[in-house]
């Protein structure tokens, strides 16, 4: 039976859609058959990063209003097995999600899937809410900034009142903290909140966290999940979640401004 995993934050543009993809990427590398579902509608973005928008012909509005079966929307990774993108409709108004349709998706999905992702939109309405709605775990997504963290415990209300978990009296969904966007240099400046701080104010398990990178630009425009970049700072960052998801004890890394090597300092070179 898969586990449904919401991608949520609230705010915009905090790095869902490069998580989720990221993230459902690592688990596919793990063994694990996942799915990832963007219910981004309108904005259609998870194909793109995850480079297959060319291969798009039936999405996630198509198979609810029962034009196309879920097995033609599916789309296959072309470079992990064990990964399924459904993505999102592009041109269609976004009542034509409906909770009816999402759960008779998830249902024919559970049996087949260890994972399920769901990429949320932005936003506390009712797209974000039934992204939420059945799921069984949370990735909050913040980043080092008060509006953020603002927006993020708004969700976590959300997650404790409007899912199906909460409603029915039930296991409360799992809540876990991913910082993306974290810069060290900046948080020592002041400009932005320090791990701690957001750590004390959101008060939920910390799954992992990203550095700003220019290795989540490069991924994207290419199409290919950052987490395939292994010799990058946030391709191995999102490999130590991937294995926090997965109950391993993974020490935090990049929180830290990265100290120069002895040589480096002694010559002044500019090599990090
Ligand atoms: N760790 C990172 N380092 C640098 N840039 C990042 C990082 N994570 C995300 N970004 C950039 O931030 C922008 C927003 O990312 P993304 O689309 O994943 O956010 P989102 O939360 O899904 O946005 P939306 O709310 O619109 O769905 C993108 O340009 C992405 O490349
Ligand atoms: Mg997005």
């Amino acid at each position: 039976m898969a586990k449904i995993i919401v991608v949520t934050s609230g705010k915009g543009g905090v790095g869902k859609t490069t998580s989720a993809a990221a993230i459902s990427t690592g688990l596919a590398l793990r063994g694990k058959k996942t799915v990832v579902i963007d219910f981004d509608v309108g904005l259609r973005n998870l194909d793109l990063i995850m480079g297959c928008e060319r291969r798009v012909v039936y999405d996630l509005v198509n198979v609810i209003q029962g034009e196309a079966g879920l097995n033609q929307a599916l789309i296959r990774d072309k470079r992990v097995e064990n990964l399924f993108i459904l993505p999102a409709s592009q041109t269609r108004d976004k009542d034509a999600l409906t909770q009816e349709g999402v759960e008779k998706i998830l249902e024919q999905l559970k049996g087949d899937f260890d994972y399920i992702l769901c990429d949320s939109p932005a936003g506390i309405e009712r797209g974000a809410q039934l992204a939420m709605y059945y799921a069984d775990e949370a990735i909050v997504v913040t980043n080092p900034e008060v509006s953020s963290v603002r927006d993020s415990d708004r969700i976590l209300g959300l997650l404790g009142s409007k899912t199906q978990r909460a409603e029915q009296g039930l296991e409360p969904v799992k809540e876990h903290l991913l910082i993306t966007r974290y810069n060290p240099a900046r948080v020592t400046s002041g400009d932005m909140l320090t791990l701690d701080d957001i750590r004390e104010i959101l008060a939920i398990d910390l799954l992992g966290l990203i550095p700003e990178s220019e290795a989540v630009l490069r991924a994207s425009n290419q199409g290919v999940p950052v987490t395939h970049d292994g010799s990058s700072d946030a391709g191995q960052a999102y490999t130590d979640t991937v294995s926090r998801l997965l109950g391993e004890e993974m020490p935090l890394r990049f929180h830290e401004i990265q100290r120069k090597g002895l040589l480096s300092r002694m010559f002044g070179g500019s090599r990090r």
